[in-house]
């Protein structure tokens, strides 16, 4: 099957090959030219600076690589060319937020040479959008020099012109990367994850930096250089023994981004790091992806009603399997999820060297049976290779795991590395596991599989280059509300991430809780949210495979469920429509297969009214509105399912009033009259 990637558009390239060693300075402009990009070559350094809307964002910053057992490669560089040229085009991706993506910039590269022995190449490569920048390093092959190197210290400085207010997860801890978000001054940030978002409201100016492309690199954290102030330097994820990267010439680095917009909810509009990434091999399989819905024994097991270990509490058993098919196959559902399934959960797994089997079944869940019956009902089962970080042991399982499952049917797998290190010792955000991650992912396209990944490395975008790279988690997502010791997540958070780890990619969060009352396994824990923001959650937390995350039971003759069952998870366009990062988020997406539009409306602990004009709507059309809303009394703390279910006329132009109570939202479904 042949990929559906199409380039449309004009390819306009103006290209100027200089031997101008006299050259250093340089300005490019963003196409519409609002980004403003200086570089300038001085003997200690190439250096770049950042504007936006003519207001400066990063004061002159440093570039640069340390490299292990060879002097830095920074300094005493030369000119060797320039190239700058623009383009202009837009490409469809097999599924995302939007049908098409237009990709419009202007490029400099410049090559660069060390004057002094051992006279090592480097060059820059960035490209200016009219929403920020992206830059990376490359190293050419340079002929009587080695070929390997190990990566020391990558030298980008982030020197910020001001003290912004930024909202980060610190690297370096144990949860990896699922922590709630935290709200500072920039000068308090010591080091920080990507993407990590920034904003000073009143000079009008939101950033987020991250990068893209992380194919066979560490991951970059953000490290402030001196206590209290406000240059930053990337940190590379080392490696267990200290060393950052291994590289193989010639390389790329991966792109450092900085999207830039006037208010924080317009970073949510941006495509600037998918567009970094490259596209699919020309001949990629894409017959088997499909974007979709799922359910599955999980969230039982989070609020202690069940469990994964064997034995009386048992989640996984064939009968209940049974259950979630038979109840899936009456909606809108793809896929049935059992996790426990398989041998080797006994006790504290999270604890021990991996016990499990990816290839055999635990007692009481017969796999062939699960799997023929969800074919007979039309939808499938989602395989589960929880590895509990021990990566060595599953990657000696793990091609036989992905074929068994090739052979029952399943067509997507969620991927676990519950763990503080990996085999140990490394973190989850080095090179060790970029490279198993990538094993994953080919491996699950070799035998037809899509991938849902949690507690994996950060997404940089790499879903436009392995199309079977679904969704993540790698985010605090709704288990913490089930069972976490801390109690649960506050009401904030589904506002915070959209605009923080969400500018990275798609995120598994789970929504779609309706029963809140299991405080007699959890007399602590709770969601919260209302019932009506669970729904929206569906439209303001973007992913292609989105679970129903309840029991079947909670579901069984709700009419809120109809919301689940029609929201699609593909779309034509989106666009978030108004929001302030952890106050509220109001985001409408079109379905990419017909002309419904999807509302989805959040506010933290405060209640809200916000003033809703229907402008995205196709003009002259008139559409019934199906609003899922808080009812009257509705509060997340203490009446969080009081909902109700309005219908009405509305056309573009018009305007909707959304009264969302303390912890609530609205899910509003527009349907096309004739
Ligand atoms: C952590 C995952 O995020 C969660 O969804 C899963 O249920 C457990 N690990 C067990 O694999
Ligand atoms: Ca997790």
């Amino acid at each position: 099957m042949r990929i559906k990637f199409i380039i449309v558009g004009l390819l306009l390239t103006m290209a100027i090959h200089a031997n101008a060693s006299e050259d250093k300075y340089w300005r490019i402009l963003s196409p519409d030219e609002q980004t403003e990009l200086e570089v300038k070559l001085e003997p200690d350094s190439l250096y770049y600076r950042l504007s936006s809307k003519g207001k400066r964002l990063l004061r002159w910053s440093k570039l640069g690589l340390a490299l292990k057992d060879a002097p830095p490669l920074q300094a005493n560089l030369h000119l060797t060319s320039t190239d700058i040229s623009i383009t202009d085009q837009s490409w469809q991706p097999v599924w995302g937020e939007h049908a098409s993506v237009a990709n419009h910039y202007q490029q400099l590269i410049l090559g660069l040479q060390e004057t002094t022995s051992p006279e090592r190449l480097i060059n820059y490569t960035f490209r200016v959008f009219n929403d920020g920048l992206g830059f990376r390093y490359g190293l050419p092959a340079n002929d009587g020099q080695p070929k390997q190197l190990t990566v020391a210290e990558e030298l980008t400085e982030f020197a910020f012109d001001r003290n912004f207010s930024a909202w980060w997860i610190p690297a370096y801890r144990d949860q990896r990367y699922e922590y709630q978000y935290l709200n500072s001054a920039l000068s308090s940030v010591d080091v920080a994850h990507t993407p990590f978002t920034l904003e000073d409201k009143q000079a009008g100016i939101a950033v987020a930096i991250h990068e893209a492309a992380l194919v066979d690199y560490a991951s970059m954290t953000l490290r402030n250089q001196s206590d209290n102030q406000i240059t930053f330097n990337a940190d590379l994820v080392p490696w267990a023994n200290g060393d950052k990267a291994y590289i193989r010439l010639p390389f790329n680095s991966p792109w450092r981004t900085i999207t830039v917009a006037e208010k924080a909810v317009d970073l949510l509009n941006s495509s600037l790091v998918l567009n970094l990434n490259e596209p699919p091999a020309e001949n990629v399989d894409i017959s088997y992806i499909k974007p979709g819905k799922y359910m599955g024994i999980w969230w039982e097991m989070h609020i202690g009603e069940k469990d994964w270990s064997p034995g009386p509490k048992q989640g996984a058993t064939t009968e209940r399997a049974m259950q979630y098919i038979d109840f899936a196959s009456q909606h809108d559902i793809d896929g049935v999820l059992v996790e426990g399934w398989n041998s080797g959960w006994e006790g504290n797994w999270w604890e021990r060297t991996p016990t499990f089997s990816f290839t055999e079944a635990t007692q009481g869940f017969d796999i062939e049976k699960v799997s023929q019956y969800a074919k007979d009902k039309g939808l499938r089962l989602i395989g589960h290779h929880e590895t509990a970080a021990g990566i060595s042991y599953y990657e000696q399982q793990m091609a036989e795991g992905f074929s068994l499952y090739q052979k029952l049917g399943v067509q997507s797998v969620k991927m676990g590395y519950v763990g503080t290190r990996l085999d140990g010792k490394e973190w989850h955000h080095g090179q060790f596991m970029v490279r198993h991650f990538a094993k994953v992912v080919k491996t699950a396209a070799a035998n037809q599989i899509m991938i849902n990944a949690h507690e994996t490395i950060k997404d940089t975008g790499l879903r436009r280059t392995y199309p079977n790279l679904m969704t993540r988690e790698s985010v605090r997502g709704m288990e913490y509300n089930g069972g976490s010791p801390d109690t649960g997540n506050l009401p904030n958070h589904t506002v915070i991430i959209p605009f923080t780890r969400g500018l990275a990619g798609p995120i598994d969060f789970t929504p779609g809780i309706f029963n809140f009352n299991y405080q007699k396994y959890r007399p602590h824990n709770r969601v919260p949210t209302t019932l009506a923001k669970q729904l929206a959650l569906y439209v303001t937390l973007y992913s292609p495979l989105q679970m129903a995350a309840d029991l079947p039971e909670n579901y069984a003759d709700h009419p809120a469920f109809a919301f689940i069952d029609a929201v699609p998870t593909d779309w034509q366009k989106s666009v978030a429509l108004q929001g302030n990062i952890g106050e509220f988020l109001v985001t409408a997406r079109q379905d990419k297969h017909s002309d419904r539009w999807y509302v989805g409306a959040t506010t933290n602990e405060e209640p809200r009214v916000i003033s809703l004009p229907l402008n995205f709507l196709e003009p002259d059309m008139t559409y019934r509105a199906i609003r899922y809303q808080d009812g009257s009394g509705a509060h997340w703390e203490n009446n969080p399912g009081d909902y109700d279910i309005v219908e009405q006329q509305v056309r573009a132009g018009q305007s909707l009033t959304l009264d969302l109570k303390a912890g609530g939202g609205q899910a509003i479904e527009f349907i096309p009259l004739q």
